[in-house]
């Protein structure tokens, strides 16, 4: 038997105003798209923006249902619409802003389990990193450059 540690690199910024111009952008996107969420449910909104190297920016928010289980994250609604609308390009970058009405979010809020799923899919698709920066409402943002860093040991298409 092996113990075999496993490292994940973050980075975290303190403000909005710290990430790179064109991050900032996209994580207002982000915000604005949050807007857009339909959660009359959970009243927990989430907008996701995503940078293509056309620089082109679509974006998704969380689209809920009265049969639970049938809706959709926005980070999911994100990264399917990005795939339908542009199937060849590019995602460099994807920026998550969630916020609740019940509390101020001021922590980062990571990606659920079957978002880094979906994501780290497009990922294996286009064979190069996306980087995932998230956030609460307000606060300090986490950098991950690639998916992997937030699903080491994943389901991995190879496998099939
Ligand atoms: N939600 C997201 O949009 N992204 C996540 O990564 C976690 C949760 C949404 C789903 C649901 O509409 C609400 O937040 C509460 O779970």
């Amino acid at each position: 038997m092996k113990k075999i540690k496993i490292e994940t690199y973050l980075e975290v910024f303190e403000t909005i105003s710290e990430l790179p111009k064109d991050i900032q952008e996209l994580m207002n996107k982000a915000q604005q798209a949050r807007e857009n969420a339909y959660a009359p449910y959970s009243h927990f909104r989430v907008g996701a923006a995503i940078r293509l190297t056309s620089n082109q920016i679509t974006i998704g928010s969380n689209q809920e249902n009265a049969a639970y289980p049938s809706g959709l994250c926005a980070e999911r609604v994100a990264i399917f619409h990005t795939g339908a609308l542009y199937p060849n390009q590019e995602i460099k970058a994807i920026a998550i802003s969630a916020s609740s009405s019940s509390q101020v979010l001021d922590e980062p809020i990571g990606p659920c389990g079957a978002c880094r799923q979906s994501m780290a899919e497009y990922e294996q698709k286009q064979k190069s990193p996306i980087a995932i920066y998230f956030m609460g409402e307000t606060g300090k943002i986490v950098k991950v450059a690639s998916v992997l860093d937030l699903l080491p040991l994943g389901f991995d298409a190879k496998y099939l």
